[in-house]
């Protein structure tokens, strides 16, 4: 994993010092500049991974650079600190989309929570869920195969392409090549090919030259730049618009991009694992997806077997989210009972591993003796999988409070995404923290009840 990297932009030298220090013994490395237009300079020709910023800066002031700072990237959290109590500034700060507002001077407790925060908040490239740590558990003889042929290809700089139903572990396997290849210690940026509208997603893959469209006040690289060396995970490529497909053809052809209003291409040694979890003959029929693209991506195909063709997974993968989750929720379970066994195995899986282990993860949860018998799983399974009433479009809505609404929604779009958080988050239009926050508060309801 990269070393974390932040931007700190504070005139005053003593404390710039001390947040540097604290920062850094969290194990952040800090950069830090004394005002707003020194920041923007050097946003745009770095990754980090947050910028934090006093409010009363000499030039800019910082809600104004936090302004500008999301014009260049809406993904990048911003945090700004201040010495006095001032709740229109904080007011401000957060409805322009800063991600805390916080009163100096900062303790190290603040700086722990925000990093942990910010590192677990999923948004692109390596703040990634699995963020370094990942583990494909396995007995099933084909996945063997799978793991084996990975490692085998992981240093081969031919494109990889992964196919596989929601919730299979694309992902993983695709840390899974970087982790054994050469290009290890470089970076591994995932994009999500649908999460973002044609315009952004070019910009966004390939960068931009100050200039080139309305609001673009600095020079910004993309991921192809950020990941050079490294390998780029791109998600859902199924999704990615027409046009964009025949830009990034070039790209997999010349081995060089082109930043949007660019006038020189920029020479790039990136790595592409793709992922798709549509049938991709359907829309190469369709002409939704190219096929010189679909022949270059797919020089090394891998196809990730369902969980209801790898049975024998269900069982090993049950008991270690059951060991995950006790570690982290402090529980003691220690197995399923053979009902309980029966009943999983018996399962669909139309969500895959990541269905289990959302069903395994409530049923930790839940259990209050030292077994998890089906009944846990059949409460899960109800709470996940069924499909709430719609109500909108009815003329007369039953008596139902917003919030019972709003969280009967929340369970719909995890219900249609397989359990993923991130596409759920996105179409819901609300980040992946306030989706986690809303589960963990209908949890905690849950568990007093
Ligand atoms: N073999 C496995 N061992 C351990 N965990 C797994 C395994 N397969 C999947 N997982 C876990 O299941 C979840 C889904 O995996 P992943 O994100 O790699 O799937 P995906 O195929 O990319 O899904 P999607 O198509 O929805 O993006 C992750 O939390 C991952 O850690
Ligand atoms: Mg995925």
């Amino acid at each position: 994993m990269q070393d974390k990297c932040a931007l700190l932009v504070e005139d005053n030298k003593i404390e710039s010092a001390a947040i540097t220090s604290l920062f850094n013994r969290a194990g952040f490395r800090l950069s830090a500049v004394s005002d707003g237009y020194a920041a923007l300079d050097i946003i745009s020709d770095n990754q980090y991974d947050m910028v934090i910023s006093e409010v009363n800066l000499p030039s800019m002031s910082g809600i104004d650079l936090l302004l500008k700072i999301k014009e260049i990237d809406a993904t990048l959290p911003v945090i700004l600190i201040s010495g006095d109590i001032c709740v229109k500034d904080a007011v401000e700060a957060m409805k322009n989309g800063a991600y805390d507002f916080l009163l100096k001077p900062l303790e190290a407790e603040t700086v722990e929570c925000i990093i942990s925060g910010i590192c677990r908040t999923p948004v692109f490239s390596e703040q990634s869920p699995m963020n370094g740590k990942y583990t494909i558990v396995t007995k099933n003889d084909e996945m063997k195969r799978l793991m084996n042929y990975a490692e085998e290809i992981s240093n081969s700089r031919a494109s990889v392409f992964i196919h596989g139903e929601s919730g299979t572990g694309k992902e993983l396997f695709a840390r899974h090549i970087h982790q054994f290849s050469t290009r290890k210690d470089k970076p591994f940026i995932a994009v999500n090919c649908a999460a973002l509208p044609e315009t952004l997603m070019e910009s966004e893959l390939f960068g931009y030259e100050k200039g080139a469209f309305t609001g673009a006040i600095a020079r910004k690289k993309g991921k192809f730049e950020a990941a050079d060396k490294g390998t780029i995970l791109l998600d859902e490529i199924s999704e990615m618009n027409y046009q964009l497909q025949s830009k990034l053809l070039r790209v997999l052809q010349e081995k060089e991009i082109d930043r949007v209003g660019g006038t020189e291409s920029i020479p790039v040694d990136v790595r592409i694992i793709a992922t798709t979890n549509r049938n991709i003959d359907n829309l190469m029929q369709e002409e939704k997806f190219r096929e010189d693209l679909y022949y270059r991506l797919n020089t090394i195909p891998l196809h990730l077997p369902p969980l209801r063709e790898r049975k024998d997974d269900i069982s090993l993968l049950a008991d270690y989210f059951i060991n995950k989750y006790n570690k982290l929720e402090n529980k003691v379970v220690k197995g399923l009972t053979e009902h309980a066994v029966i009943e999983l195995t018996e399962r669909p899986w139309k969500g895959n591993v990541r269905e289990l282990e959302n069903v395994i993860e409530r049923a930790v949860l839940m259990c209050k003796g030292t077994f998890i018998d089906e009944k846990l799983l059949s409460l899960n399974g109800r709470l996940l999988t069924a499909r709430p009433p719609v109500y909108m479009g009815q003329s007369v809505a039953p008596e139902v409070s917003l919030r019972e609404l709003e969280k009967k929604v929340i369970f719909q779009t995890l219900d249609k995404t397989n359990g993923n958080r991130t596409h759920a988050a996105d179409i819901l239009g609300i980040s992946v923290r306030t989706l986690r926050n809303k589960l963990n508060e209908y949890r905690q309801k849950m568990e007093q009840q």
